[in-house]
């Protein structure tokens, strides 16, 4: 299938999703070492904890990870504001909004996902965040909520935050169903509807549209950038990271530098090394590394000794060393 012509440019062609205790700045971090041109995105951070909180900790990241999105959630236009600000100001490339969490500590918050029946408000927060920095301010929504009417309030929802200056949307493809479903039931029972998000690009031609929810395989991104202008990846690219590769050779039509998954574990363990100088407990940078070899022979054994070890309290970065170690050796012994 041919990868249609004039969206090469797009910033937004492979994204991986913001995912809550997934994509924190460690995992941003190796994440990046696999995929030099993917656009990553935070974790949501709640406004009200990024003005009131531990503020450094919430903005806290490597510019060795950009480009990188900063995911808010939020619904006050004045704090959005203040927020979107703060994250300029920390070096973030992007402002994006959460409009599609369904979780009811969000909904108690009135965002997420119920915001999607309040366009009119998303618009406001959109200007207010685009007044206060120069760089885009995205929205990331479902394609509606509850008994909404499919396509269109997708498609008043996007007229509203169009007309508020916001240029790129990520789009879910399915409801959420604010009662009932918990957040995890939110992300496979709603059907996916892809046909209604390539609906909503041919009704937007100009807003760049990402598409998102249930691409797994190189192909799935071929496929999504046949017609969309970018492809957002969530569960695969933590369970399976590597799979980026393939995804970003389709994405950009060239593969990206040749890797090993061993030497990306050495990579790590000098990072470990930078973030133990802070206090960071090598445990939390080795526990997003799990998936690195899902699928290879020898997968569970290397794990499990990579789980224990990363749990012991006198635990540091050389168990990264000796982890990429009993790596190469799997891989002596495959050969
Ligand atoms: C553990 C986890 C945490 C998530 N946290 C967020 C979040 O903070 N903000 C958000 O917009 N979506 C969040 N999502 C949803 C993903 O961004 C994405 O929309 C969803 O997983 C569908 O994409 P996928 O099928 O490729 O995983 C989360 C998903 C998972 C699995």
């Amino acid at each position: 299938m041919p990868i249609s012509k004039g969206m090469q440019g797009s910033t937004h062609r492979l994204c991986v999703a913001p995912m809550m205790d997934w994509t924190d700045r460690h995992c941003r971090f190796f994440l990046r070492l696999l995929a030099p041109r993917t656009r990553l995105y935070t974790e949501m951070v709640p406004v009200a904890a990024l003005l009131r909180g531990d503020r450094a900790r919430f903005l806290a990241h490597d510019s060795r990870e950009r480009p990188v999105a900063l995911q808010l959630g939020g619904s006050e236009p004045e704090e959005l504001a203040r927020a979107a600000a703060l994250g300029e100001a920390a070096g973030f490339d992007e402002i994006n909004l959460n409009c599609g969490c369904p979780s009811d500590r969000v909904q108690r918050g009135r965002f997420g996902a119920c915001l999607m029946a309040e366009p009119a408000l998303v618009a406001e927060c959109v200007a207010a965040m685009r007044e206060a920095v120069r760089i885009p301010v995205t929205v990331k929504c479902r394609i509606g909520i509850d008994d909404q009417p499919v396509p269109d309030a997708l498609f008043a929802f996007l007229e509203a935050i169009r007309a508020a200056g916001c240029a790129t949307v990520i789009v879910h493809a399915r409801k959420a169903w604010l009662q009932g479903l918990s957040p995890a039931e939110n992300r496979d029972v709603p059907p996916l509807e892809y046909g209604v998000v390539r609906r909503a690009k041919e009704a937007f031609p100009d807003l760049v549209i990402v598409l998102n929810g249930g691409l797994r395989t190189a192909d799935d991104i071929r496929a999504a950038l046949s017609w969309a202008d970018g492809a957002m990846v969530g569960r695969r690219a933590y369970e399976e990271p590597w799979v980026l590769r393939a995804m970003e050779e389709v994405a950009f039509a060239s593969p990206p530098p040749v890797l090993e998954r061993a030497q990306a574990l050495e990579a790590m363990a000098a990072y470990a090394e930078e973030r133990a100088r802070e206090g960071t407990p090598v445990r939390a940078i080795a526990r997003h590394l799990l998936g690195l070899v899902h699928g290879m022979p020898g997968a569970r054994t290397w794990r499990r000794l990579l789980v224990t070890r990363m749990h012991s309290p006198d635990a540091g970065p050389e168990i990264l060393r000796e982890a990429a170690a009993a790596l190469r050796a799997v891989n002596a012994r495959a050969a």
